[in-house]
């Protein structure tokens, strides 16, 4: 298959690209540097893929139709990772990226005739959290925008705005499209391979140097997680399948609760796990007094992916079976995670 790739270059877009040429399909990176290719290809390389299935596309999900002059005309699938992935992002730089430039992926790959898969958060299922936003996630229209970014800070809502309006301007269109809904992302379940920019790695980094000493929210709470690899493998079977969902919740209901998570990772680390509990809206409180944020390396966005609604991931795994996909174990990505942290 011949398959664009927005955010090829983030976290999860290498493993994906390193997977799909492995496959022997052919990858178009977008690419704000594509001078960068040659480094990209090495890399790509060095994860099992196949660098010379691998080319790039100039373009800029900030610029009008992309900035391309010349768009590809024949794809078989358009994976949108792309996205400006950050806490106290300005509004308007997030709504470009995440809103006005995905509706430009979708619109690109409506042009070339492939199938968009979308990569969006596995919040979008929390309809409990979107009421509480004020959102109808059938009518992104009606929505208080601006009082959600306010609420949520510009990366989430900008997320969640972009993605309802995908759909809506997909469904307008009759394009084939699949939004893929990841949880946090965790290691690679080999290797335990984790960015530094990457949420997981914070709260690790967090633990292993003294500053989580209470655990968010209660016993209740979740973060809920998926492994790299297991991501790249269904985003990759979102493309070739022959029928896919609409939607895909990528996680896996076996992550245990907040509690057991900090507490695998504590022992990866070799470091006591906290005990005591902090609600969180206390621990928000905490984080919004001027210094105590960058004191203890937590945004207070950060936090509302610790929540209590929990998911199922049946339907995930029936999809990941039928497609031949790899379901490694989230405890052992957990342990690798940890691990590698710690031989860094
Ligand atoms: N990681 C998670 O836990 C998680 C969970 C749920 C959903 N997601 C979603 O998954 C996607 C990928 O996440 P990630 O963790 O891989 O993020 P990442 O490592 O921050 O990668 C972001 C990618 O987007 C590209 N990008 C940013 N702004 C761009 C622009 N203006 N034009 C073109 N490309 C641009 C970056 O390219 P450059 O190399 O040029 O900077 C990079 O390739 C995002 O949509 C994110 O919202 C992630």
């Amino acid at each position: 298959m011949n398959i664009l790739v927005t955010g090829a270059t983030g976290f999860i877009g290498r493993y994906l690209v390193a997977q799909l040429t492995a496959r022997q399909h052919q990858v178009i990176a977008l690419m704000r540097r594509p001078e960068g290719i040659d480094d990209f290809r090495r890399q790509i390389e060095g994860l099992g893929g196949n660098g010379l299935s691998l080319s790039a596309l100039q373009g800029d999900l900030d610029q009008p139709d992309l900035g391309l002059e010349h768009a590809p005309e024949s794809l078989d699938a358009v994976v949108h990772l792309g996205a400006r992935f950050a806490w106290k992002l300005p509004t308007e730089a997030a709504r470009q990226t995440n809103v006005e430039g995905a509706l430009a992926v979708a619109r690109l790959a409506h042009k070339a005739g492939a199938r968009l898969v979308m990569i969006s958060g596995f919040m979008l299922e929390n309809a409990a959290h979107l009421q509480s936003l004020g959102i109808d996630p059938e009518h992104p229209e009606t929505v208080d925008w601006p009082a959600v970014y306010r609420q949520t800070g510009a990366y989430e809502a900008s997320k969640l705005e972009g993605a309802l309006r995908v759909r809506q301007w997909a469904d307008s269109m009759g394009l084939d499209w699949i939004e893929v809904q990841p949880a946090t992302v965790s290691g690679h379940s080999q290797t335990g391979a984790l960015e530094s920019a990457q949420p997981l790695y914070q709260l690790m980094d967090n633990l292993a140097h003294g500053r989580l000493t209470m655990i968010p929210g209660t016993s209740a709470h979740q973060l809920p997680l998926v492994p790299v690899d297991l991501l790249a493998g269904l985003i990759v079977a979102a493309c070739e399948a022959q029928t896919v969902p609409r939607r895909l919740l990528a996680l896996d209901a076996e992550t245990p609760n907040l509690n057991g998570v900090i507490g695998q990772l504590a022992n990866g680390l070799g470091r006591k796990p906290p005990r005591r509990h902090m609600p969180i809206r206390v621990l928000q409180g905490l984080l919004r007094i001027p210094g105590v944020s960058a004191l203890m390396k937590t945004a207070p966005e950060s936090l509302q992916f610790i929540q209590t609604r929990t998911f199922s991931s049946d339907q995930t795994r029936e999809f990941a079976r039928s497609n031949g996909v790899a379901w490694p174990s989230v405890m052992q990505s957990l342990r690798q995670t940890a691990q590698a942290y710690r031989h860094l």
